[in-house]
């Protein structure tokens, strides 16, 4: 059973404390982070999948025990990620751009053929392959990402946001898939729309200005609305909307 432990984690971007003494395990299941804009989610997802160090005695992120900075590339191999930002090579084809992304993990080329075509059947873009990306719609250039964080199987798959953009026909798409891939491994998806997680995700953990707010299952949250029905969205707005999030603390 593989396990992820933020210990202690602290980011500042100059004077900006963007993640501040958060601490969290993950083991093997779907988790939606769940909070909004400028709230810390990329942050800390950057800190995990090991892109950005945290403040120097700022903590650290372990897998298995062993703190990341140290396991590199062994880490990496294990690791998918799917980044907020969409930098995608336009004058690549799909299957480009998963080939390149394959050799950046150093999966034999035998292999990656193979894995490149299964993942981009299950984004259902394989009749697209070989056309360039640049001609791809905001929703295909996603699904390529999802395709590019599922290769290697990976043990860690971190989403930063994959629903952005996407009709709600490819979002109950990228939900069921999500589902699928869930077997044996970590997955973590941020967002700031609650119906994107509550139905996959079997633990929310809230972010709010930097700092862990919550965590538990759907059913265990909604008992802490104090207004109104029990729902997660409730919650959110009970924890989020009443100030700007996006504040210095
Ligand atoms: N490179 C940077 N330089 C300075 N400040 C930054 C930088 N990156 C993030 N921040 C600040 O750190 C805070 C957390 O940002 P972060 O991008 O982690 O939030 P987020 O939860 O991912 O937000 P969003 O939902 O908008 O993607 C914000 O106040 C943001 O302005
Ligand atoms: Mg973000």
């Amino acid at each position: 059973m593989n396990t992820l432990e933020l210990v202690k984690l602290n980011k500042h971007y100059g004077k900006k404390h963007a993640l501040i003494d958060f601490s969290f395990t993950f083991t093997e299941c779907v988790y939606g982070l769940l909070g909004p804009n400028g709230a810390g989610k990329s942050t800390m997802m950057h800190l995990i999948t090991d892109n950005l160090d945290p403040d120097a005695d700022g903590g650290c992120v372990r897998w298995n025990g062993e703190p990341v900075a140290k396991l590199g590339k062994e880490y990496r191999k294990q690791l998918g990620f799917m980044p907020q930002q969409q930098e995608l090579y336009a004058n690549m084809t799909a299957w480009d751009f998963l080939g390149y992304l394959s050799a950046l993990k150093c999966i034999p080329k035998k292999d990656a053929a193979v894995q490149i075509r299964s993942a981009l059947e299950q984004v259902e873009l394989s009749d697209v392959a070989d056309k360039k990306i640049g001609g791809f719609s905001g929703g295909m250039k996603q699904r390529v990402l999802i395709a590019g964080a599922m290769l290697g199987d990976p043990k860690l798959i971190i989403m930063d946001e994959p629903t952005a953009g996407l009709d709600p026909k490819q979002r109950v798409m990228i939900r069921r898939l999500t589902q699928q891939l869930a077997q044996d491994k970590i997955i973590i998806i941020s967002t700031h729309i609650v119906s994107d997680i509550e139905s996959i995700a079997k633990e929310i953990v809230m972010i709010k200005a930097g700092k862990l707010l919550t965590h538990g299952t759907v059913p265990e949250l909604v008992q802490q609305v104090k207004d109104g029905a029990q729902t997660l969205e409730n919650l959110y707005m009970q924890y989020y909307g009443g100030s700007d999030a996006d504040v210095s603390v």
